[in-house]
């Protein structure tokens, strides 16, 4: 498996390769990790994005790229019924969740037409190949009428938290990382945020896909921001 560049980001199918192999280095300690860095707020922010997306009780729900399955739990504690889908073998093998998990590519999921109420997806969106084809599968597995809540890192708009944030990141994460997992891991973390395209491109392109109201909601002052939608 290639490892990865941080130096330069890697494209194409060397990038699938390339974020297939870290998560699986990391997976075992990525749950700890994740919570020292985010001082828990990553878990508020998953709260947050199932609340938003109001689905009924009993809703089918693909939380895709699951990682270690903390969607999946707080959906189910929502009382609904999540399935997982992660591409890193490593990262489903630490799951804590009791729900069913698939191995596969988000971008060709294993999933009829229109089968899901909705999807989730935490903080993938810059680690996959291509979001258009992403947004299209989206689009092609929830039914109409079903909603989609996607949470990614955020680009802090004051000036004052942008600068501790990309001090954080930039430094203390990847000291913290290296610490606890794999160092080179946790560089890429704030380098990949880059791979995002503008905010604004990102919601064109939902719409493009297929979605309606589609929204965008900073949380705690942009550092991770939620985009919710509805299928046409
Ligand atoms: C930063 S982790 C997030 C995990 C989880 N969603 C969370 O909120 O903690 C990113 C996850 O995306 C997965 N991933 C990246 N590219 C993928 C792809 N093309 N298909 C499926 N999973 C993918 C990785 O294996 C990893 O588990």
């Amino acid at each position: 498996m290639a490892a990865m560049n941080v130096d330069e980001l890697p494209e194409g199918e060397e990038k699938r390769q390339a974020v297939q192999a870290m998560f699986d280095t990391i997976a075992p300690r990525y749950d700890l990790v994740n919570r020292i860095m985010t001082f828990r707020l990553d878990v508020r922010w998953r709260r947050r994005t199932v609340a938003a997306m109001a689905l009924p009780a009993g809703s089918l729900v693909l939380d895709l790229a699951c990682g270690t399955g903390d969607f999946c739990i707080d959906l189910q504690k929502g009382g609904l019924r999540p399935v997982g889908v992660d591409l890193s073998m490593g990262m489903l093998a630490a799951s804590r969740a009791d729900a069913p998990l698939l191995h596969g590519d988000i971008l060709a999921l294993p999933i009829g037409n229109g089968v899901a109420d909705g999807a989730t997806c935490g903080f993938a969106l810059r680690n996959l190949v291509e979001l258009p084809g992403f947004f299209d599968e989206l689009a092609r597995v929830v039914r109409p009428g079903g909603r989609i809540g996607l949470l990614e890192v955020g680009d802090p708009q004051n000036r004052l938290i942008k600068t501790g944030y990309g001090v954080y990141f930039g430094k203390v994460v990847p000291f913290i990382g290296g610490l606890l997992s794999d160092r080179n891991a946790y560089r890429y973390l704030p380098k990949s945020a880059s791979y995002l395209p503008p905010s604004a491109e990102l919601l064109a392109r939902l719409a493009e896909a297929g979605f309606i109201d589609v929204e965008r909601e900073l949380l705690t002052a942009g550092c991770a921001q939620l985009i919710t939608a509805t299928r046409a």
